[in-house]
């Protein structure tokens, strides 16, 4: 993939490319190919979660731990869990029962690569992998903080997170959803699992529940921004720097804030968005910062 940084400043540009390599090099150690017929299965997951990708959701987790001073190392594989959770998703999303599509991360899809079946198998071992990650010693020796870690990964990527909204995406071909029903729609879909990235961060830094409001304020705030931002790319955005198949949406019938507001109205609703996230920031001084940046750069984006 090229450059994830250009319209990011330089500080979030850097921490963008250092978190790239992190975690290429985490989930790398995390996954050995065994000599034996499952070396299929691996090299799947290899395949999908190795090279590719922005990495906001480990960025956010680590930034965030270690604003309030947890240990980088352990929050790099905490990123690791929450990114595994990211890309099973992408691969099961881009099958063809779902969004069919055949480019991802500027390379072919899991399933095109390899075949479907190791693409599901691959999303099925990535998913188990990511709760496996959060309960290894490394990650925090403390079992409070392992099961909360758990507990709010497993919330944000079930029926009440990630993959109930790729059912209400899917019911949104159907049937005709208010600005209401797709503001769920893209909470649940999207906005769980960048919620978690900052509540994990959160929680990797016993930082306490009391504490956590502007931070999760910050984060939904976010999470709507970033899918608005996600189906503007869609309708306007450049295949190449994308990495994926692009003009889907409006194809499959899909209800987006697009077809709500149209793109002008839905810029201008991620903007607001960014915005009133960063006002959540008001409190923190210039360890927030990275933080303020990944929010204007959410919108931003060219890919
Ligand atoms: C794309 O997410 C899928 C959605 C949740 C809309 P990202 O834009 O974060 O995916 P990467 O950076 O390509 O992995
Ligand atoms: C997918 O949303 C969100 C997931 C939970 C995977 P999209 O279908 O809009 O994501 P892209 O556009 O394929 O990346
Ligand atoms: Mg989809
Ligand atoms: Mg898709
Ligand atoms: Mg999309």
């Amino acid at each position: 993939m090229a450059d994830t940084a250009t319209a990011a400043p330089p500080a979030l540009a850097a921490a963008l490319g250092e978190i790239r390599q992190d975690i290429d090099r985490a989930f790398d150690g995390l996954l050995p190919v065994p000599e034996d017929p499952r070396a299929r299965l691996v090299e799947t997951m290899r395949y999908a979660a190795i090279g590719g990708g922005k990495r906001l959701r480990p960025l956010l987790l680590i930034t965030v731990a270690q604003m309030f001073g947890a240990d980088r190392e352990s929050a790099i594989l905490a990123g690791c869990a929450i990114e595994a959770i990211h890309i099973y998703s992408l691969v099961h999303d881009d099958l063809p029962c779902m969004d069919d599509d055949a480019m991802r991360h500027g390379k072919p899809t899991a399933h095109i690569a390899f075949d479907e079946a190791s693409a599901v198998l691959a999303g099925d071992a990535l998913l188990a992998l990511a709760f496996e990650i959060l309960t290894m010693p490394e990650v925090s020796s403390d079992p409070f903080v392992q099961s909360e870690l758990v507990s709010i990964l497993a919330r944000a990527s079930g029926v009440n997170g990630m993959a109930g909204g790729q059912m209400m995406d899917i019911a949104a071909s159907e049937a005709s959803f208010d600005v209401h029903a797709i503001t769920r729609l893209q909470q649940l879909k999207t906005g769980a699992l960048l919620g978690a990235a900052v509540e994990m961060g959160a929680a990797l830094a016993k930082l306490p529940p009391e504490g956590r409001g502007p931070l999760l304020n910050y984060a939904r705030d976010i999470g709507l921004a970033f899918q608005i931002a996600d189906d503007l790319l869609d309708a306007e955005g450049d295949e190449v720097l994308a990495g994926k198949a692009l003009r889907k949406d409006d194809g499959q019938g899909k209800q987006t804030f697009l077809t709500l507001m149209g793109a002008e109205g839905a810029r201008a609703q991620a903007d607001a968005l960014a915005d009133q996230a960063i006002a959540h920031l008001a409190h923190y001084g210039e360890e927030a910062n990275l933080l303020r940046d990944l929010a204007r750069y959410i919108v931003e984006r060219d890919r």
